[in-house]
């Protein structure tokens, strides 16, 4: 495969900063920005040290088209893969403005850009949510659109947007990646998600009851109509989760254009994550069921055929495996921290 340039909008993020990690070990150059409105500055030095190389990094907004042009001239950008969005569920119903500016207004302005630079390949990160609240289990890529919530819709909303623009120009090539619920860190245990401020999924939230940074973890609603009343959800390692970029960039020249759920097809209700964590940890985890959160829906996992089919994809790693590796890289983070000469991480403040 062709060696490529590749921008990463939202790249010192969870998934942007793990799948620069995928592209550098497959021989791409990726360049990072980032603005770090959620995400810390140190991932930085502890990415440049996982990859035991310098990285090329911008601090700047995605919807920036100054910088944005500047940056796929200077470094002959051939494919973006777009990161750079806030995510979390509960927050975007509080402050769907902020979601819609994000996500939607500047998302536009960077497509924009790249049509200005005549740079038409994207990898978009789309997320399960734009299935709604699905009608039937396993979710497939043939289901309408739906949205519970803001954040959802301005996944929907952006798809549209990609689905016109393709339209207009058969230039464009998008690969619109539909995660499930990516978890983990990085296989070689030197790389991880750095937490910013107050975790809103669940297996950070894990990590921080097993470190004993917080006294116990609140499940959101035990009441949903599911075996044992808590959300259901398709768990996916990271890892495997960053190689299904690798093969969508290799779709994206092979076949072009395509929409795939990224999960395991395996739907893991919160308790049984809960007691794989412990099972896999040898820690006890406390727990106490609380009210509902709004925008949840109460299950959802993938069929991940299609993947498979387009771009011979498919994830490999265990439930067990996902929890293992998130709670390894949590215990050594300290120690990585400090080799680095890097500050403690602060405690969120949950309890
Ligand atoms: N993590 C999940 O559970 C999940 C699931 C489905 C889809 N997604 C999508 O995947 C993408 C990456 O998610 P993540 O988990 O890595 O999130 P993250 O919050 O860890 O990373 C997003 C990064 O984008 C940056 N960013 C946000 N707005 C920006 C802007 N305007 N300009 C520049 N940088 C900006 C943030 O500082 C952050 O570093 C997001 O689009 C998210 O919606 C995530």
């Amino acid at each position: 495969m062709k060696i490529m340039n590749i921008l990463l909008t939202g790249g010192a993020g969870y998934i942007g900063s793990h799948t620069a990690l995928a592209l550098l070990n497959a021989g791409h150059t990726p360049i990072l920005l980032d603005n770090f409105s959620a995400s810390d500055p140190k991932i930085l030095t502890l990415l440049k040290a996982a990859a035991k190389k310098d990285i090329l990094f911008y601090e700047g907004n995605v919807g920036n088209q100054t910088l944005i042009r500047q940056i796929l001239k200077e470094h002959s950008v051939d494919v973006v893969m777009h990161f750079a969005a806030f995510k979390a569920v509960g927050e975007s119903v509080k402050n769907p403005l902020a979601y819609y500016k994000n996500n939607v207004s500047e998302f536009v302005n960077l497509l924009s850009a790249m049509d200005a630079e005549k740079v038409r390949n994207l990898i978009f990160s789309s997320s399960c949510t734009v299935y709604g609240n699905p009608v039937r289990l396993p979710v497939s890529e043939d289901f309408s659109y739906g949205f519970n919530n803001p954040y959802g819709h301005t996944k929907v909303v952006c798809e549209q947007i990609l689905e016109s623009v393709c339209v207009s120009n058969k230039g464009w090539k998008v690969g619109k990646l539909r995660y499930f619920n990516p978890v983990g860190s990085h296989d070689s245990g030197y790389f991880g998600e750095l937490p910013v401020g107050l975790p809103s999924n669940l297996m950070p939230y894990l990590d921080q009851v097993a470190s004993g940074e917080v006294q116990k973890l609140y499940i959101f609603g035990g009441d949903y109509p599911t075996g044992d009343g808590t959300c259901i959800r398709d768990y996916v390692h990271i890892s495997d989760l960053s190689e299904g970029h690798i093969a969508s960039l290799e779709g994206l020249i092979k076949v072009g254009s395509h929409a795939v759920n990224l999960g395991t097809g395996i739907g893991y209700s919160v308790l049984e994550v809960v007691a794989e964590y412990e099972r896999v940890t040898r820690k006890k985890i406390p727990y106490e069921i609380i009210g509902r959160r709004p925008g949840d829906v109460p299950a959802a996992f993938a069929d991940p055929s299609m993947a498979f089919q387009v771009l011979g994809w498919k994830a490999k790693r265990s439930l067990g495996e996902m929890c293992l590796s998130s709670y390894s890289w949590r215990m050594q983070l300290p120690t990585l921290l400090s080799s680095c000469n890097l500050a403690p991480i602060g405690i969120s403040p949950l309890e």
